[in-house]
Formats: structure tokens, C-alpha cells, sequence
């Protein structure tokens, strides 16, 4: 990962998280790189959503795996946001990677799974991105849940992941090793200079989530850290 400024769940402070409007917005401000969140529905597809309801990001409710692909994308992702994105949709994967790909945009694929999900989810991962990705980098995909890393592994050696983890004082190391992985993401509270140093000179690279304050951002970017996951990515860049 070369150093930059990942744009989170899209432009997430600017437009409605995990939508085609947010990654619209995060290359609107000048963004090349976004995360997205994906879950796996009912029906055994993917869509962006963080939760695992779709009662914070839509005017509606329930389980996004007890739903289906046709009903998540009925529902308004934009409304309670603001009205001004009334009726946006819950995009499905295949739907987000055309807009990634129309917009130049690369994705970090963070894979979201509920208890018991990890294979199913990572095999709907590899079968939508085999049908729907078209450039010659292959998206990078990241989770929290190893488990799911290495069925993705496993599938497709050559799709490189990401190892997701709240603090670098947790067990992410073994996983990092086994999986081959690509970087390591970490989040931003309490990360100190004296657990990214030794990393950053062992060659590791480091993502840090969610960095929405400049002055951070600079002094991360300081350390050695790889990138910065920013709700704001065009503010950030600015402040820069
Ligand atoms: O993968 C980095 C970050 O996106 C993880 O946190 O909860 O925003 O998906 P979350
Ligand atoms: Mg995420």
C-alpha cells in the first residue's frame, strides 16, 4: 500500500456510508482508494452495509442476512442521512465494483460476518468478484474475521488481504503470518509511536481507521503508517 488516504465506507462524513453516492463523493474529493463493508444477504449475495441491521443506515429494518439482495436494494440508504440523498439504494457488490471501476477507484474490501458466516461469506466474495471485477489490480480484502481471510486465501491466492485488529496489542500477528497478508489495519485509539516503530521497520505495512483529525493524520503519516482511513478523505488531503 503505497502512503495514502482511504476514503471510509466511501466519503462517509459527506454522503451516506456504503453507497454509490459515497463513492461518488470520496472521488469527487479527489480520492483514489475507498473501503467499503460488505455482508452477505439471505440469498447468498453481497451488499455494502456496516451493521448487521439496516436500521442506523435505512428508513427501514431488519437482519441484512435474513434478507434478500431484491429487498436490501429497495430500501433508501440516503434519507436518513439527509434528503438530499432520498432514495438512494443499498448497493450490492456487483453494483459498487462498476461504479469503483467507472470511477477509477480502488477498494479495500472489508468482508463483515455474522456468527457462523466466515465460509459462506468468503465464497459469495469470490464467486461476485470472479463475475464482476474487470481491472488488473485485484481489490484488496480485509476483515476482522480471519477465519473468512483464509477461505478467501484459499479460493483465489491471488486476491491479497488484510488483517483487521482494534489494537496492535491483540493476537493479529499469527494470522498476519499465515495468511501472507498484505498490510495490517489497526484502529487509531490509544496507537502509540512505540508499537508502530518496530513494525514499520520490519517492513509491515500499517492502515490506521478512522483518522478524521488532521493533525493526527500527519502525525501517523509521520511514523511510517501506510494509510489513513478518513471519513473526510478531501479535507484530510487539504489539511495535508
Ligand atoms: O477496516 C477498517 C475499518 O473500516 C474497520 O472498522 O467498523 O469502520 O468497519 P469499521
Ligand atoms: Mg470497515
Amino acid at each position: 500500500m503505497a502512503p495514502c488516504i482511504v476514503g471510509h465506507r466511501g466519503a462517509a462524513r459527506d454522503a451516506p456510508e456504503n453507497t454509490l453516492a459515497g463513492l461518488r463523493e470520496a472521488a469527487r474529493q479527489g480520492c483514489r482508494r475507498v473501503e467499503i463493508d460488505v455482508r452477505l444477504t439471505a440469498d447468498g449475495r453481497l451488499v455494502l452495509m456496516h451493521d448487521e441491521t439496516v436500521d442506523r443506515t435505512t428508513a427501514s429494518t431488519g437482519r441484512v442476512g435474513a434478507l434478500t439482495l431484491a429487498q436490501l436494494a429497495g430500501m433508501d440508504a440516503g434519507t436518513r442521512f439527509g434528503p438530499a440523498f432520498a432514495g438512494e439504494p443499498v448497493p450490492s457488490l456487483a453494483a459498487a465494483v462498476g461504479e469503483l471501476h467507472a470511477l477509477g477507484l480502488h477498494p479495500i474490501i472489508e468482508l463483515k460476518c455474522g456468527p457462523g458466516e466466515a465460509s459462506a461469506a468468503a465464497a459469495a466474495l469470490v464467486r461476485e468478484l470472479g463475475r464482476a471485477w474487470r481491472a488488473a489490480e485485484p481489490p484488496l480484502i480485509s476483515s476482522f474475521d480471519h477465519a473468512a481471510l483464509a477461505a478467501v486465501r484459499k479460493a483465489r491466492t491471488d486476491l491479497p488481504v488484510a488483517v483487521v485488529t482494534p489494537a496492535l496489542s491483540d493476537s493479529w500477528r499469527e494470522a498476519f503470518a499465515s495468511l501472507g497478508a498484505a498490510s495490517v489495519h489497526v484502529g487509531e485509539r490509544n496507537l502509540t509511536r512505540e508499537a508502530v516503530r518496530p513494525l514499520v521497520a520490519e517492513g509491515i505495512e500499517i492502515g490506521v481507521y478512522t483518522v478524521n483529525d488532521p493533525a493526527r493524520a500527519r502525525e501517523l503519516l509521520s511514523w511510517g503508517v501506510a494509510a489513513v482511513f478518513t471519513d473526510c478523505p478531501g479535507a484530510i488531503a487539504a489539511a495535508l
